[in-house]
């Protein structure tokens, strides 16, 4: 059976590894943190990403390597590629690295960004301003997760103090988007070329964390009909990515950071690999992202990407709150991801299946008493 070998050996390779084990896959992971979450399933081998003959011996008896975040070298990429094929491609790793390339690929496919520049001096800067305007939000290209190496610009005056925090390092300038909301669409993309889609999921991000996804997302009905608008940025999402997963020969899963604002899409970033706005899936679809993903890997057909309802997933940031009260919330499933607990960590996520938006929002705010908002 096919053994698959995972860079990164965080809590999405620990759920990659639960998904793919149910399909008797093996696993076996890289990562340079001796101490890892996904290590407590399968063997560790704990080195750096250019110990190439740890990498190397890490690929012997591979039928496949992946990735569970995007800002590994893509040189250790290219060095496994020898050995044993690697999804995602590299190039989409060389593109989700750098968030200049990453734009300019976008809009190259016809996927509107917010408006950006480029950034390499103080005097880029100000002409930056000029043409994306304020307020915007000045951002490192490489490197950046959680909201980190980003400082939001909402007057003039703050310009320079974003500068003196930021230089040094190549950045970019977009404009801030004042959206009605934040989605995110997951897709996955076989070997044969095959492509499922998982519906909109709206996320709510604190401190730049994201808190708490709801799929599909919802939108309150207020103004015009909730039926069609949902399809419509479906679909529009959906020819979105597809562009992209075409473009890029993908394997894999997918997820694409979009800002709604009115009728309008813009791509924030992609992730090509499975993402934390698509945990709800393990318990609220028809297949997990992590079933889905490791079944392209395999050169297996994809599962559908149906919602069973509709869900809510709560990350658990910092610590593990009364295992026992939140498993006695009706409808309630807990991930624990075996990290210790630290501010800012993600240590695990719940999620929540429900019939309708309506009580998805009150089985939210019934977990918030016990997770926290
Ligand atoms: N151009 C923008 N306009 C409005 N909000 C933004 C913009 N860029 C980032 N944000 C906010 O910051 C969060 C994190 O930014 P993002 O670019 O996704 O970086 P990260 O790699 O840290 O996820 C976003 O989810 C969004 O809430
Ligand atoms: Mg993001």
């Amino acid at each position: 059976m096919t053994t698959i070998g995972i860079l990164g050996a965080g809590q999405l390779g620990r759920m990659l590894a639960l998904a793919g084990y149910r399909l008797g896959m093996n696993f076996r992971f890289f990562d340079p943190a001796a101490d890892s979450s996904a290590g407590q399933l399968a063997p560790h081998i704990a080195a750096a990403y250019d110990d190439w003959a740890a990498l190397e011996k890490f690929a012997h008896g591979l039928d496949v390597v992946t990735y569970e975040f995007e800002n590994i070298p893509v040189e250790t990429a290219r060095f496994l590629e020898k050995f044993v094929p690697v999804y995602p491609p590299s190039a989409a790793l060389e593109k989700s690295q750098d968030r200049l390339v990453e734009k300019s690929f976008f809009r190259s496919l016809g996927v509107p960004t917010p408006p950006f520049a480029e950034v390499n001096s103080r005097a880029d800067l100000d002409n930056a301003v000029r043409v994306v305007g304020i307020p915007s939000v000045l951002k490192t290209r490489r490197m950046g997760y959680d909201g980190k190496g980003q400082v939001v610009i909402s007057a003039e005056s703050e310009v320079e103090p974003a500068w003196e925090k930021l230089k040094g390092t190549p950045l970019i300038l977009e404009s801030f988007i004042l959206f009605d909301r934040e989605l995110s669409l997951i897709g996955a993309r076989n070997q044969a070329g095959h492509v499922v889609f998982y519906p909109l999921a709206e996320n709510t991000h604190q401190d730049g964390i994201l808190r708490r996804t709801v799929a599909p997302a919802h939108r309150r009905p207020q103004t015009g009909s909730l039926i069609t608008y949902r399809q419509t940025s479906q679909s529009l999402a959906e020819v979105y990515m597809r562009g992209l997963m075409q473009s890029l020969n993908y394997v894999g899963v997918l997820a694409l950071e979009l800002f709604q604002a009115g009728d309008q899409l813009y791509a924030n970033e992609m992730a090509p690999r499975v993402h934390n706005s698509g945990h709800w899936t393990i318990d609220g679809a028809v297949t997990s992202q992590f079933e889905n993903h490791v079944r392209a890997l395999a050169g297996l057909p994809l599962g559908s990407g149906h919602p069973l309802g509709v869900s809510a997933m709560l990350n658990l940031i910092g610590k593990i709150p009364d295992v026992a009260s939140i498993l006695d919330v009706d409808g309630a499933h807990l991930h624990v991801y075996g990290k210790s607990p630290r501010p800012g960590r993600k240590v695990g996520h719940v999620t929540v299946l429900a019939g309708t938006h309506d009580e998805i929002f009150h089985k939210i705010e019934e977990l918030e008493e016990l997770v926290g908002k």
